[in-house]
């Protein structure tokens, strides 16, 4: 593609869609702000993007969570970069939201970035590949054990894409779609000559598919770091331990009392408050949260505001305002916003609940 060094290069990150996979934790709040290690997944994808030299970024978001998005983000001028917020109607598909971001991109090459996605490396090298070379697209794939929960890509040796499939029955090839793509202009001729698929999405790899038909070189590149699409609980729980695990370092800016033991990468944030307790790391602990009397083992993250008494607690993630008491172990749990977990000693040992739509309880 000609002249395309020329061109400033954009990010396009989808942040739209209704997040149903997380249920209850997103009925109230959008999937990409679920903070993994007291951040939101967003906000790693857009330090990616911002390492990457890219500046003009514009987040699609929907009428459910936009809001919520958009106060949690701002303008992005703390991170040197400026967003434009895009309103998709209702999640029509990957293309469709490529379709929506049509006058912020105008004929400038971008990165599409899904906003619940994290990779373990940055994108600066995928993006000088695409730069450096003469593809219309470059996609980024990983080898995954579920293909079918994917999509799709069929590799020659050189690394072109010869063929892509949405979730299919019976993939070609173990390598899914990450959810990072860089594309010249010509992805917006691709869209046109599409239509909408069997699930009434405008399908991203279907355009792809298209740019292939007619004979626009697309390239991929595979991921060899790890790669989290966090949209469940076990992949959040194991996200948050591979970014508490990988990025984090001790730093202890809470009050932490002389009765009270930390051990190991242990953040602690302004505001939060630790007495009598053991914590042992990797952990973070959110701004104005209060440990009291507890051990916190490793690979938890306690969000602000919450509160934990008389507890042991290990690789779990519990969200802000949350608030476990006498609960003599937790592991492997996500908890969610404001909720409670609490251990009543009664003579009887009868379980009193109040559980939201979806929970899972296994007592
Ligand atoms: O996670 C990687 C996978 O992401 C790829 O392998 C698939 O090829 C790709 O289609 C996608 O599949 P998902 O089923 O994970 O897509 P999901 O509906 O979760 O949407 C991904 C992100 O894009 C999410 O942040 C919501 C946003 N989105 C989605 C749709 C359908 C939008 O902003 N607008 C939309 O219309």
């Amino acid at each position: 593609m000609a002249g395309k060094k020329n061109r400033n290069m954009k990010a396009l990150v989808l942040s739209g869609g209704k997040g149903t996979r997380l249920r209850p934790i997103t009925y109230t709040g959008a999937k990409q702000l679920v903070p993994i290690a007291n951040r939101p997944i967003l906000a790693y994808v857009l330090d990616n993007i911002a390492k990457a030299g890219i500046k003009d970024v514009g987040i699609i978001i929907s009428p459910e969570t936009g809001g919520e998005i958009k106060e949690t983000i701002g303008d992005g001028s703390n991170m040197g970069l400026s967003i434009t917020y895009l309103l998709q109607d209702a999640p029509r598909g990957l293309a469709h939201a490529v379709v929506v971001g049509r006058e912020f991109l105008g004929d400038d090459p971008f990165v599409m970035y899904l906003g619940d996605n994290l990779i373990g490396c940055g994108i600066e090298n995928f993006v000088e590949t695409f730069e450096s070379s003469d593809s219309d697209a470059v996609i980024l794939l990983k080898p995954v054990d579920n293909p079918q929960s994917f999509g799709v890509a069929e590799v020659d040796k050189s690394g072109k894409i010869t063929g892509l499939e949405e979730k299919p029955k019976n993939p070609k090839s173990n390598l899914a779609l990450v959810g990072v793509y860089i594309f010249s202009s010509e992805i917006h001729r691709a869209i046109s000559e599409i239509s909408p698929s069997a699930r009434g999405e405008l399908e991203i790899t279907d355009a792809i598919q298209r740019l292939i038909a007619v004979g626009k070189p697309v390239q991929s590149r595979i991921v060899d770091t790890w790669w989290l699409d966090t949209g469940k609980k076990d992949d959040l729980l194991a996200a948050n331990t591979v970014v508490l695990d990988e990025w984090f370092k001790r730093k202890i800016e809470g009050d932490v009392d002389s009765a009270s033991q930390i051990t190991g990468r242990v953040t602690i944030e302004k505001g939060a408050t630790v007495r009598n307790s053991v914590l042992r790391g990797p952990i973070a602990i959110g701004r104005g949260s209060i440990i009291e009397d507890s051990f916190i083992g490793p690979y938890t993250s306690i969000g602000q505001g919450s509160r934990v008494k008389k507890s042991i607690i290990e690789h779990s993630v519990i969200l802000a305002g949350a608030e476990i008491s006498h609960v003599d172990r937790l592991e492997d749990s996500l908890i969610g916003r404001g909720a409670k977990v609490i251990k009543c000693h009664h003579k009887h040992q009868a379980l009193r609940l109040m559980i939201g739509d979806d929970s899972v309880v296994e007592v």
